[in-house]
């Protein structure tokens, strides 16, 4: 079941040709008001001093056609689309991909006087790692895409969150990929603080994989400050309609992740195994999930040729279909609890998980930034490669690379313009002398379910993940 659901994400990454027509009609002008910026303050977010919660949709029209277009960059789109964000009441997209070289002031704008926040993966995918072998696609190349993205989205008061990778791990077998994907987390987090911006928070979204999300959730935000994520976010279809809190095993998920201490939200969720009628968001921002839970977005905004659309879009014209008016009652039927919800305060760190059969890494070292990319944290990343680039997958060399290893800093992320662009995380040494690698239950062996797919597979470029073979398999 999961199957269909995985092979939906790959699709949601490819963003398609939405063209704007030269001489569209502008958008409505900047609202008078910014929205407040979005913070974090233990387990939550706020606005202001009230609790968030992401109520939201997965936002990348033309993404089942393998091309890749930006949606924020879409002004045409954006026109067409806002109106229906309104409607089905949500406060939040999430984006997979943009042009970082595009302007996006009109949508970013337009979003913003419906009081829409973006959560934004800054990989592309010519510019992300690569699971099968992630030691040289983790480079300056890399980064510096990473970096831009950053600097054209810095700005809006409502960004509320980067996203430093999606589904990079995706199986037990390529675990190893976790210190990269930790690393870049780090490292976005201490370019926004050498580059003096508002501290956007940056976190890392999961595959639905029983056998390590857990795992990798605990991973990122173990360890000194400066390099966990500021928030975790999952892929989850495991409440497939009909069902409850406990047939579909969301309980247990609450139970995993209580004690948590960074904002935990889904990235995506809606599984259509059945026909959904979205019981499961009386759910999320009921008492029973919100001591743990920030909400989060249904995949997805638009039909893309995989069954998980809310409407369909032709041209200009967008047609609803009865999900989207299902998820629309489904969310103005859910009030947020009172108060701040059972959100917790603390920020201690979780423990580092150790080795074990779902679990290559053995201990908590991270590459270190290669030195090309920490110049980047003084002058800033320069010219942005945008989507058509030469992309970075293929850039490692020694001039590139990573070499060594970090050494934990002093558990605080700089936060002012002048910071010097060696961060503590940066500090290159030869031997990882860190926190022992502390021990943490042995997770029983569960059978990852991708495998399940196989005989499903329609789309090639999943096919190619399959093989290995794929130098874009990290992306999604
Ligand atoms: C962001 O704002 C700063 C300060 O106003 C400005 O110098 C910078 O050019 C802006 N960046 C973008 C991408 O608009
Ligand atoms: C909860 O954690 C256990 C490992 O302790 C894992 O096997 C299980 O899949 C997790 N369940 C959920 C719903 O996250
Ligand atoms: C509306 O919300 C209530 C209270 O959370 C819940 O019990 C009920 O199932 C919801 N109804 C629908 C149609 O979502
Ligand atoms: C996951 O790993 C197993 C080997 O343990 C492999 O057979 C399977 O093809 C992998 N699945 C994906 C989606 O890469």
């Amino acid at each position: 079941m999961k199957t269909i659901n995985n092979l939906a994400l790959v699709a949601a990454t490819f963003s398609a040709a939405g063209v704007a027509a030269a001489g569209t009609p502008v958008l409505a002008p900047r609202a008078s008001s910014t929205l407040t910026p979005i913070t974090v303050t233990g387990n939550a977010f706020y606005q202001g001093t009230d609790r968030f919660y992401i109520r939201g949709v997965d936002y990348q029209p033309g993404g089942g056609t393998g091309t890749v277009a930006d949606p924020i960059a879409d002004e045409a789109g954006c026109t067409r689309d806002v109106p229906y964000f309104t409607k089905l009441g949500i406060n939040a997209i999430r984006v997979y991909a943009v042009d970082n070289t595009a302007n996006h002031d009109t949508c970013m704008n337009a979003l913003e006087a419906a009081g829409i926040y973006l959560i934004l993966d800054t990989d592309t995918p010519k510019y992300s790692l690569n699971r099968a072998d992630p030691g040289p696609s983790y480079n300056s190349v890399y980064l510096q895409s990473v970096f831009a993205t950053i600097d054209a989205f810095a700005n809006y008061t409502n960004t509320l969150g980067f996203l430093s990778g999606n589904e990079v791990i995706n199986n037990v077998t390529n675990t190893n990929c976790a210190p990269y994907v930790k690393a870049v987390t780090r490292d976005m987090k201490q370019y926004i603080g050498s580059r003096g911006y508002r501290s956007i928070p940056v976190g890392y979204s999961a595959a639905d994989v029983d056998a390590n999300q857990g795992i990798l959730g605990q991973y990122l935000n173990c360890g000194t400050d400066d390099e966990r994520a500021d928030f975790y976010s999952i892929n989850d279809y495991s409440w497939c309609d009909p069902s409850s809190f406990t047939t579909s095993g969301w309980d247990t998920l609450i139970k995993n992740y209580t004690g948590y201490s960074i904002p935990l939200f889904m990235s995506e969720y809606g599984c259509i195994t059945n026909k959904r009628v979205f019981s499961e968001v009386s759910a999320l921002y009921s008492t029973e999930m919100s001591a743990v839970f920030s909400g989060g977005l249904v995949y997805e905004y638009s039909e893309e040729g995989n069954n998980y659309g809310l409407v369909t879009i032709s041209g200009t014209t967008v047609t609803i279909t009865d999900q989207f008016t299902d998820l629309q009652d489904a969310y103005a039927n859910a009030t947020n609890p009172t108060g701040n919800g059972g959100a917790s305060t603390s920020t201690d760190a979780s423990t580092c998980p150790s080795a074990n059969e779902n679990w290559t890494p053995t201990n908590d070292n991270l590459p270190a930034i290669p030195s090309a990319a920490e110049k980047l944290m003084k002058t800033g990343a320069g010219t942005a490669p945008g989507l058509s680039g030469a992309g970075s997958q293929n850039s490692g060399s020694s001039d590139t690379e990573s070499s060594g290893t970090a050494t934990a800093g002093s558990g605080t992320v700089t936060s002012t313009a002048t910071a010097s662009g060696s961060s503590s995380s940066s500090t290159k040494k030869s031997d990882g002398a860190l926190v022992a690698a502390l021990d943490m239950k042995v997770f029983s062996v569960v059978m990852v379910m991708l495998m399940g797919m196989v005989g499903g597979m329609v789309y090639c470029r999943f096919a190619f993940h399959f093989l290995g073979i794929s130098v874009h398999a990290s992306w999604n």
